[in-house]
């Protein structure tokens, strides 16, 4: 069985507003740690499923690694979106007309009520992530809370913000009950360009379906 080896992609964010370099270079070792271990997990999976048979005995770790594997996958998919959400000299609104923002208006009736929501999502307790998504079959968009990595995420759902609230994201920075400082400190970085791309993205997948259909 050919198994998929991950590769950690390179981001370029030193000098953003509010997120040290020193903060970033912690995240991205982090990053690191779930490719590798997605990359780990696979193996050892498909190690297991070699001679063609999962035998009584390797049950309990091909389980174990089977259920693990969804955190290490989306630690790993999660951060790849917010890092790339992010740039420096970023940040403001989205463009009056943007792709984003005409989204946010249909399916909030504003941005304003849309950035409510994500921001209040963002302030929840617990360790986790506020995730704005679009649902491709009808091009709105709705912001979720994602436990851990894994719990929570919607699926086929394409994310088109994605801001992390563990608390590894800001504790060099600020105070742990100091999080609405990072989020100030998140939005003023957001690459909108991407955000808009990833929406139009969306909203082609969901004219191809409607064709497959
Ligand atoms: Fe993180």
């Amino acid at each position: 069985m050919e198994t998929q080896i991950y590769k950690a992609k390179q981001f370029n964010l030193s000098g953003l507003q509010g997120i040290s370099d020193q903060t970033l270079e912690m995240h991205f070792k982090l990053y690191e740690g779930y490719v590798k271990a997605t990359n780990d997990f696979n193996a050892r999976i498909a190690e297991i499923l070699s001679d063609g048979k999962v035998d009584q005995e390797e049950m309990p770790a091909y389980s174990e690694l089977t259920r693990r594997l969804g955190f290490e996958y989306n630690g790993m998919v999660l951060h790849e979106y917010y890092f790339g959400n992010l740039k420096k000299n970023g940040g403001g609104d989205p463009k009056r007309g943007s792709s984003f923002m005409k989204e946010t208006e249909e399916s909030f009736g504003s941005y304003d009520i849309w950035k409510t929501d994500f921001v209040g999502i963002g302030k929840m307790r617990g360790v986790g992530w506020a995730i704005c998504y679009q649902d491709p079959t009808t091009g709105r968009l709705s912001n979720h809370w994602v436990t851990l990595h894994e719990s929570g995420n919607v699926a086929g759902y394409i994310p088109v913000l994605v801001m992390d609230v563990w608390e590894h994201a800001f504790l060099l920075d600020y105070k742990p009950a100091e999080r609405s400082k990072y989020i100030e400190a998140f939005f003023s970085n957001v690459d909108w360009n991407v955000v808009g791309e990833r929406v139009q993205g969306a909203a082609a997948q969901s004219t191809r379906r409607a064709r497959a259909g």
